[in-house]
């Protein structure tokens, strides 16, 4: 598939270069830095790549790649979410911008372009309730603004997914092709996160259900790699089981 890899000198984004070339994707990198791109790559890979320089706040320019390369799919990691509740960030802007640029392009295509985003755990809900993780540990909240805004889109207008893992740590620093990774698949799941575990802790009263979050949050953080081979494996298709929700992911093999 043609992919457009918004934030490729991201931490994810650089392991999704690998991750989708070692899949046979074929990249147009959106960076704000051809010259930070190319010093972060190995030679051999930068040079598989076709790189257009832009401000991911500019839906024209992200809409003009989409269409100039002929991309099915778009992927976005551009853009940090703040971490306390307070804290803001330019990620809604670049987020906006993204889904509005692939909105358009699908209008242009006749048919709705797949992509997909990034959020945290926050965002998928507490099992059992309505409500999310993150009404309970209330950090890195713009990306509950971001999932509102891709759920307000008219139905077949963007094929979107939304990734939303818990701390995301390197394997290592070398970005190879084909990947090479001592990590097993992650087990993934639509809305909630997989296999989490109950307790009666979260029955105690005001702060049970927050001690609860608190003891399971450690258990979901998973390397770079393995969520930039997730993202790159699911795009062989253009049907995807995780086509409008949000996806919580585990390492299966800890
Ligand atoms: N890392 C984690 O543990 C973790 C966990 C859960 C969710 N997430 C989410 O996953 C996403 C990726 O995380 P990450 O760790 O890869 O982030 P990162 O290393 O900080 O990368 C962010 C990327 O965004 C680009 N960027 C920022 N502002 C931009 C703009 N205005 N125009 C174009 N590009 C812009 C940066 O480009 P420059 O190189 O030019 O600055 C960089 O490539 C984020 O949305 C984050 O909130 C991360």
């Amino acid at each position: 598939m043609k992919v457009l890899l918004i934030g490729a000198t991201g931490n994810l984004g650089l392991r999704l270069v690998a991750a989708l070339l070692t899949h046979n994707h074929s990249i147009t990198a959106f960076v704000r830095s051809s010259a930070k791109l190319s010093s972060l790559l190995p030679a051999s890979i930068y040079s598989h790549l076709e790189v257009i320089q832009g401000v991911a706040t500019d839906s024209a320019s992200i809409k003009k790649a989409i269409l100039d390369s002929n991309c099915d799919a778009v992927v976005n990691t551009a853009g940090l979410a703040a971490l306390p509740p307070w804290g803001r960030s330019d990620l809604p802007a670049i987020f906006r911008a993204v889904v509005e640029a692939v909105r358009e392009a699908g209008v242009e295509r006749e048919r709705p372009l797949r992509a997909w985003f990034l959020a945290g755990l926050g965002v998928l809900y507490f099992p059992g309730s309505e409500k999310m993780l993150s009404d309970y540990v209330p950090i890195y909240l713009e990306h509950r603004q971001n999932l509102q805004l891709l759920k307000s889109l008219p139905q077949d207008s963007v094929d979107w997914s939304m990734l939303c893992p818990s701390t995301m740590t390197p394997e290592s620093s070398d970005v190879t092709v084909p990947t090479k990774t001592s990590q097993g698949k992650l087990v993934a799941n639509a809305a909630t996160p997989p296999a989490w575990q109950d307790s009666w802790i979260k029955h105690i009263p005001l702060i049970g259900k927050t001690i609860l979050c608190a003891m399971n949050a450690g258990r979901y953080e998973t390397t770079l790699e393995q969520n930039a081979e997730f993202i790159a494996s699911d795009l062989e298709s253009l049907e995807s089981r995780w086509s409008g929700t949000t996806v919580g992911v585990i390492d299966g093999s800890k």
